[in-house]
């Protein structure tokens, strides 16, 4: 896949590279760790030696067997200092190399990444706002730290941004195939309320729209997220929520895109009235429902030259045909249908299904991850549209 080169500093979230390395791992990079001596007081060296199965270097005078100061980053496609102290931080601005680490910094012509970790008060300071500004004007990505618990005992901005999504960052960076282009997702279901505190929806968690988003931005696309307040997932990319039907017709609109995914399950009908407080308890109650608007057809009937939307069916029977008829009716460029029912799609880690396209062609995509369905469903979304 790629290579990074990861830079650990002394800083007590040092053990948190650990994790950074197993998440590059996962997703089958390889690492090179190096390290500053600081670092090495919180994490031994073997530690990482052992998982990246690589020589960690520490020491330039006694670990280092040439030139790798400038071959490592040769080979590399990426430097990411993580966790990155003040210190060391301040060393990069200022183009200082008394060390291995800062050497390869500066002799580096690759992306780099910067994730600083460190007690609110360091971060503030003006020296060190003063130096991540000089950072970023040199180039340099910095993966904004987070606000929680700190290792002072103190809670405010400082924490290392979790490895998930340190390494997220890296890597939609640093995607190329739909670098430029701008993805809309819609995911989750919609609540159609009946009174102030029950509601019609469906068993739709959002996995499958996450997925598809999160694989647009590996992609290096810019992506915004429509997620249904009824997710119990939160996501990595840009989002704002919706909670019904008409809600999210309110969002989408005015929204630029190139590619839009239509996966959120939106229901079809909804309760005419919706009554203020809570019903009570009666012999029978009958619900009068209307359909809802019908957004998909709305935002085909409305989209301009260049633009591509891929909607979704959930269906129980008759997949293929059942799809085709909803393509044709609503004006999307493409759908991708999915078998759903008890214990079957919704919620689930893993989908199938077929996607089709307007010229009829069909291309099934067999059981796996949801997100490897989505890296499968936006490739032949590239393909059919040279995009
Ligand atoms: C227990 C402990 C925790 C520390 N945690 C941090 C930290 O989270 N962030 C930071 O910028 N400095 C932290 N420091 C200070 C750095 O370790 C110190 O500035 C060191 O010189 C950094 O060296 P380096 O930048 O070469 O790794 C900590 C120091 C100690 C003793």
């Amino acid at each position: 896949m790629g290579r990074v080169i990861l830079a650990v500093t002394g800083s007590i979230a040092a053990y948190k590279a650990v994790e950074v390395l197993r998440e590059f791992q996962r997703r089958g990079w390889e690492v090179r760790v190096v390290m500053t001596r600081a670092a090495t007081h919180f994490v031994a060296p073997l530690t990482f030696q052992t998982l990246s199965e690589k020589r960690v270097i520490v020491d330039q005078f006694r670990d280092v067997f040439a030139l790798e100061h400038i071959e490592l980053c040769r080979e590399a496609d990426a430097l990411l200092v993580a966790p990155a102290t003040a210190d060391f931080i301040a060393k990069m601005a200022a183009g200082l190399a008394d060390d291995f680490p800062s050497s390869l910094y500066l002799a580096c012509k690759k992306p780099v990444f910067v994730a600083p970790a460190m007690n609110e008060g360091m971060l503030m300071h003006p020296a060190t706002r003063r130096n991540l500004e000089i950072l970023r004007e040199h180039g340099v990505r910095i993966i904004e730290p987070e606000e929680g618990p700190l290792a002072c005992e103190e809670e405010g901005l400082g924490r290392l941004a979790e490895p998930a999504r340190v390494v997220f960052q890296v890597l939609s960076s640093l995607g190329s195939r739909l670098r430029g282009r701008k993805v809309l997702v819609t995911a989750g279901p919609t609540r159609e309320f009946i009174d102030e505190v029950r509601f019609i929806s469906n068993p739709s968690t959002g996995k499958q729209g996450l997925a598809i988003a999160h694989q647009a931005a590996l992609m290096g696309a810019e992506v915004h997220l429509l997620l249904s307040s009824a997710s119990p997932f939160r996501s990595m990319v840009s989002y704002e929520t919706f909670t019904s039907g008409e809600e999210l017709r309110e969002r989408l609109k005015g929204k630029d895109y190139d590619l839009l995914f239509m996966t959120a399950a939106v229901g079809d009908f909804r309760p005419a009235k919706t009554k203020g407080g809570k019903l009570r308890r009666q012999g029978r109650l009958t619900l009068d429902l209307e359909a809802t608007p019908d957004i998909l057809a709305e935002i085909c009937s409305s989209k301009r030259p260049g633009q591509f939307v891929v909607a979704f069916a959930a269906e129980t029977e008759d997949f293929l045909q059942r799809a085709k008829k909803k393509l044709g009716k609503k004006g999307a460029d493409a759908i991708f249908v999915n078998p759903v029912g008890r214990g079957v799609g919704f919620g689930q880690d893993e989908n199938r299904g077929w996607l089709i396209f307007r010229d009829g062609s069909i291309h099934e995509i067999p059981p796996s991850s949801k997100e490897e369905v989505a890296r499968r469903i936006i490739e032949l979304v590239i393909e059919k549209e040279e995009i």
